[in-house]
């Protein structure tokens, strides 16, 4: 069953510091492999993730403009360290921190991409939750989902840029040793 057809239970479920949970996706995001962690903490069999979309596991508290710059970044080439809220197909969800890459061939031709996800610092998660709860709350006065992504990527700007930081460094300002103890 899709996690994402699944309502929230509000049960955070936690994973081992030292665990990392790894999916590869083909370049249009379907998964073409899971490991054992992501399909524990995620509640999902093998069969239900291999060939799905990876919003599969989208949990309506990630704002829209949050997957909007993944893919802006991972379509420049470039990587990007996000975190993450999942649903598992239980109604559990996890926080993660992503680390997304582009797979490249030899002739630097796109083959897919790579996400390895570690357990967030739990202080991280305070400014974390207030950002993108800020982010939700623009998007959801929009009905059209192109005119949310545009405000929630404008609001987005507009906080980084007084704080003087791109994403990525609001993502280590958080958590300087990347990942918990
Ligand atoms: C390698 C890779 C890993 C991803 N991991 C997640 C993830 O863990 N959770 C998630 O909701 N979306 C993930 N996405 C983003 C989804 O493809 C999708 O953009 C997102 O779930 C938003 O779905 P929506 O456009 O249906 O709202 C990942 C994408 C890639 C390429």
């Amino acid at each position: 069953m899709r996690a994402s057809r699944t309502s929230p239970t509000g049960v955070e479920r936690r994973f081992g510091d030292d665990e990392l949970i790894v999916t590869k996706t083909d370049a249009r995001g379907v998964i073409t492999y899971a490991n054992d962690v992501f399909l524990r903490v995620s509640a999902l069999t093998e069969g239900e993730v291999v060939g799905q979309p990876h919003n599969i596991i989208r949990h309506p508290g990630m704002p829209r403009g949050i997957f909007d710059l993944l893919w802006e970044t991972l379509r420049s080439g470039s990587e990007i360290f996000a975190y993450v809220v999942n649903l598992a197909a239980d109604g559990a969800h996890y926080w993660v921190l992503a680390h997304v890459t582009p797979s490249v061939d030899a002739h630097g031709k796109l083959l897919g991409y790579h996400s390895n996800r570690r357990v967030p610092v739990p202080a991280a998660l305070t400014a974390v939750r207030r950002l993108y709860d800020e982010l939700l709350a623009v998007e959801a006065r929009f009905s059209r989902p192109a005119e949310a992504v545009a405000a929630s990527r404008a609001l987005l700007t507009e906080r980084l840029d007084t704080a003087g930081m791109t994403y990525d460094e609001f993502v280590w300002s958080l958590s300087p040793e990347g990942v918990a103890a």
